[in-house]
Parts: C-alpha cells; structure tokens; sequence
C-alpha cells in the first residue's frame, strides 16, 4: 500500500473562560440575556468507556450529524484513540468527501454497501484518511441499493461484522472508538447503524427543530431498543449551531425532559464549522480557534473521558 504522511490533528489550548461550563441543572431563572451555553450533565448521565461504538443520527437533513462525527472523531484521534468513522449516508457522501479514504494502488475499492452485500469484511471496507488515529469506511451513493434490494440480515449486518472483527482481533476491536454518521432517513441502513451501536449521539441544529421529526426518531429508537438492541441509549444531544436566543434556550429544557439520561450540549455557531468541509480539514485542524473545535473537544471529553484528557 502507498503510505501517505498523515496529519497529526491538535491538542487544543483554548482559554479557560472561553470553555462552556458544566452543570448538572440548568438555572431556569436566568433571563435568557444573562444566560450562557453550558453543557448539562445530569445526575443520571454515565460516560462511555473505550472501546465503544457510537451512531450520530438524526433523519432531519443537516442537523449537524456529519460535522459532529468527523469533529467527535478528530477530538478523540488527538486525545490518542484509534477512531474510525462509518459513513452510512448515501445521499451526499459529504463524510466521505470531506475526510478523503486513503485506496491503496491496484485493489478494488469497497465500501459499506460491498459490506452489506457480503462482498468483504469491515477490515477491508476500512481506509486510513489524511489524519492521523482516523480510519473511514467510505459510501456513494451506491449505499441506496441496499435500501431497495434490501439483502438477507441487513439490519444486524453492521452489528455481526463489528462483533467478528473484535472476535477475531482476540475479543477487542481494533478501534476504540467507532462513529457511525447516519443518513437524514430512518430506512434500513440508519436501523442496521442503530442496531450495530452502544449509544446514539443527536444533533439538534437549533434552528431547524422539526417536533414531528424528533417524535418519530424517539419511536424509532424505542423500537431498535425493543426488537434488535436493547442496550441502544442516547448518549448526548448536541445542539448544534449554538446562538443565544429563547428559543436555544426553551429547547435545551425541553431536550433534556425527553432525553433525561443525556448529556445536552451546545456547539456554538460558527462560519468556520461551514468552510472546514472545502479544505478537506476537520475544523479541529483548519480552525482550532473556533468556537466549534473547542466545544466538540468538549463533548468529547464529557461522553468518553480519555486519560489527559480534561472534560
Ligand atoms: N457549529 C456550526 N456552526 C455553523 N455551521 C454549522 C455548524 N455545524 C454544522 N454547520 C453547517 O450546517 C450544515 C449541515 O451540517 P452537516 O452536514 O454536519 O449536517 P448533517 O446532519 O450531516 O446533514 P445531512 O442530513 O444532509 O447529512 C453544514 O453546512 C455545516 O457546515
Ligand atoms: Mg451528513
């Protein structure tokens, strides 16, 4: 295989007031003018430990699924973590696109539909990106067949092939860390990711709440919960795209009723987190001053402690 050089991604040294702060409840009586973004831990909110795997998913289209999983990815790669990261949306392979599989010379290039058609392993369907610590299993938009000729065992093929990759590395994954970006659908690939992973992360862009959408997407988890993974929980709601408004702050309380074992986190607007897709950069590498970079680091450091790294 041709080795590219890989870019070590950053640690991050933002400045102490510029970190969100933590709180176990928010302060309902702050008039929304004095009120700044915090991260909600509540009592009930238990960290991941390593190695674990991780669904972004959200069907509403850009909630932020694709810039939380590559940015969640790029803060863990830079705490020392193996991540790898799915890309389980065939409509726009923005993941794929942005965080470019390194394909080695003269072989065929799979994917994860190839995956669900049996046609290799997960291993195989892995490709080291331009970053150091991450490793991508890309998509095209090939991935829809899977939604159509809907192939035998398809909402556990995901769930079988991450178990048999741990089993064959002598009973752990190689990774420490899988994310798993779903599609802006509910169809049979976003089941078989919710089927496949320990907790699922929810980005809310703040505004594009759709109340209908988020009923649904409840429903859906209920029932992966019930039928196909009964250890599913939500870990996190990232409300993505932060700006200080009533609203923001009505919908922190109201995420934090529907989700009360989550962690409610705020990623702060910024035009850095829109541009860091075109120069083929995690944000975390094309902007680490950004407020976005810091708040992802953030998150990550609350949902899956590393040892350094500080919540
Ligand atoms: N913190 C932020 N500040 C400003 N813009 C943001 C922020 N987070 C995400 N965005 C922008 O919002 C848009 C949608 O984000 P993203 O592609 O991550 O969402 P998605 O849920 O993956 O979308 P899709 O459903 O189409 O896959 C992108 O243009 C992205 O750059
Ligand atoms: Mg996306």
């Amino acid at each position: 295989m041709t080795e590219s050089p890989r870019t070590a991604l950053p640690s991050l040294n933002s400045p102490p007031g510029d970190r969100l702060e933590i709180v176990s409840a928010w302060d309902a009586d702050t008039p929304y003018q004095a009120w700044r973004p915090q991260i909600l831990v509540p009592p009930a909110f238990r960290q991941a430990e390593a190695p674990r795997v991780f669904v972004v998913v959200n069907q509403k289209g850009g909630a932020g699924k694709t810039t939380s999983a590559v940015e969640l990815a790029a803060a863990w790669a830079a705490a020392g973590l193996r991540v790898r990261v799915i890309d389980a949306d065939h409509q726009e392979a923005a993941l794929s696109v942005w965080l470019l599989p390194q394909y080695p010379d003269g072989s065929p290039r799979h994917s994860l539909r190839s995956l669900f058609f049996d046609e290799c392993s997960l291993a195989e369907a892995t490709y080291p990106t331009l970053f150091a610590g991450v490793d991508v299993v890309p998509s095209g938009v090939d991935l829809s067949r899977v939604e159509y000729e809907r192939p035998i065992g398809a909402e556990q093929a995901l769930a079988a092939a991450i178990a048999q990759e741990a089993k064959e590395a002598g009973g752990r994954s190689p990774y420490d860390v899988t994310l798993i970006d779903g599609a802006p659908s509910l169809g049979l690939v976003t089941v078989a990711a919710l089927t496949a992973a320990d907790e699922a992360l929810v980005p809310i862009k703040v505004g594009g709440l759709d109340m209908k959408g988020m009923a649904s997407l409840h429903r859906t988890i209920r029932s992966v919960q019930k039928k196909t993974n009964p250890k599913l929980r939500v870990g996190a709601v990232l409300l993505t795209a932060w700006d200080k408004s009533g609203f923001a702050r009505q919908l922190a309380a109201k995420v934090s009723t529907d989700y009360p074992e989550a962690a409610v986190i705020p990623v702060r607007r910024s035009i850095r987190a829109a541009e860091a897709p075109l120069a083929e950069q995690p944000i975390r590498l094309y902007a680490p001053e950004a407020a976005p970079a810091g708040d992802y680091d953030q998150a990550a450091a609350v949902i899956l402690p590393t040892t350094g790294a500080a919540a």
